[in-house]
C-alpha cells in the first residue's frame, strides 16, 4: 500500500485584536485537503482576543508587544521575523494586524505575505473604510485579499468580494456585511496561494450578495 505525503504550508496569522478572520482561517484549515495549517498566531497586543481563540484551538500563540521597542519598528519586526523562523513558517496572513510594516518584514516575506482589507481596493486604502464608503455614496463596497508590498493596501489583488450598500446603512452595518465576505474570501485566497495557484480566484463569484429588489418591482 502506498501513502501520499502532502506538505501543508505552515501559516502564521498576525493579529492585533478580535481575530474573526483568524477564526475563519482556522475553520477552513480543518477541512480535509486544505493545503495549509495555522501553525502560529502572533499578536502585537497582549489583550488581543484572537490570542485566546488561538489558545482554545490549540494553536501556538505569542505576543510580541510593540510598546517595549519604543518606536524602533525594525527591532520589533526583527523579533517577529525571528518568531516566524522558529516556527518554520512558510506563509504569513495579516488579519487585522494594525502595524505599518517596514521594508525589513515586507522584503523578507515578499510574495508570501497576504492581507485582508475591508474595501474594494484600490478604493479606500487605509482606515475607516466603511464610513468613507458611505460618505462617498458608493453603491457597492466590499473587501480585498492582496499580497503585501511596501505601499500600504496596494499589493497585487488575489481575491475580492462585493456587497451592496443598502439604504439606512451605518458604518457598523456595512462592516458586518463586508466581514461575512472577508471570512469567505480570505480562506479561499489562502487555499489558492498555498496550492500554487494565487491567480486562480474566480471573479464571477465575487458578487455574492443578491441585490435587493427595486421598490415597486414584482
Ligand atoms: C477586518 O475588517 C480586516 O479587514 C481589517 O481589520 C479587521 C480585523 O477583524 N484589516 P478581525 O480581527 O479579523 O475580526
Amino acid at each position: 500500500m502506498t501513502s501520499t505525503c502532502v506538505t501543508l504550508a505552515r501559516v502564521a496569522v498576525l493579529i492585533s485584536g478580535r481575530g474573526s478572520n483568524l477564526g475563519a482561517l482556522l475553520d477552513a484549515a480543518e477541512a480535509p485537503g486544505y493545503p495549509a495549517r495555522v501553525a502560529l498566531v502572533l499578536s502585537n497586543r497582549p489583550d488581543a482576543a484572537g490570542l485566546d481563540l488561538a489558545a482554545r484551538r490549540g494553536v501556538a500563540a505569542r505576543c510580541i508587544d510593540h510598546r517595549p521597542f519604543a518606536g524602533d519598528r525594525a527591532a520589533h519586526e526583527s523579533a517577529v521575523h525571528a518568531a516566524l523562523g522558529e516556527h518554520d513558517i512558510g506563509l504569513v496572513c495579516l488579519a487585522g494586524y494594525m502595524r505599518l510594516l517596514t521594508p525589513l518584514l515586507v522584503g523578507a516575506w515578499a510574495g508570501r505575505m497576504l492581507n485582508v482589507h475591508p474595501s474594494l481596493l484600490p478604493a479606500f486604502p487605509g482606515l475607516d473604510t466603511h464610513a468613507r464608503a458611505l460618505a462617498q455614496g458608493v453603491k457597492l463596497h466590499g473587501c480585498t485579499v492582496h499580497l503585501v508590498t511596501q505601499e500600504v493596501d496596494a499589493g497585487p489583488i488575489l481575491a475580492q468580494a462585493a456587497v451592496p450598500v443598502l439604504p439606512g446603512d451605518t458604518a457598523d452595518s456595512l462592516a458586518a456585511r463586508v466581514l461575512v465576505q472577508e471570512h469567505r474570501i480570505y480562506p479561499e485566497a489562502l487555499r489558492l496561494h498555498a496550492s500554487g495557484r494565487p491567480g486562480a480566484y474566480d471573479p464571477a463569484a465575487s458578487l455574492t450578495s443578491p441585490l435587493p429588489p427595486l421598490a415597486g418591482t414584482p
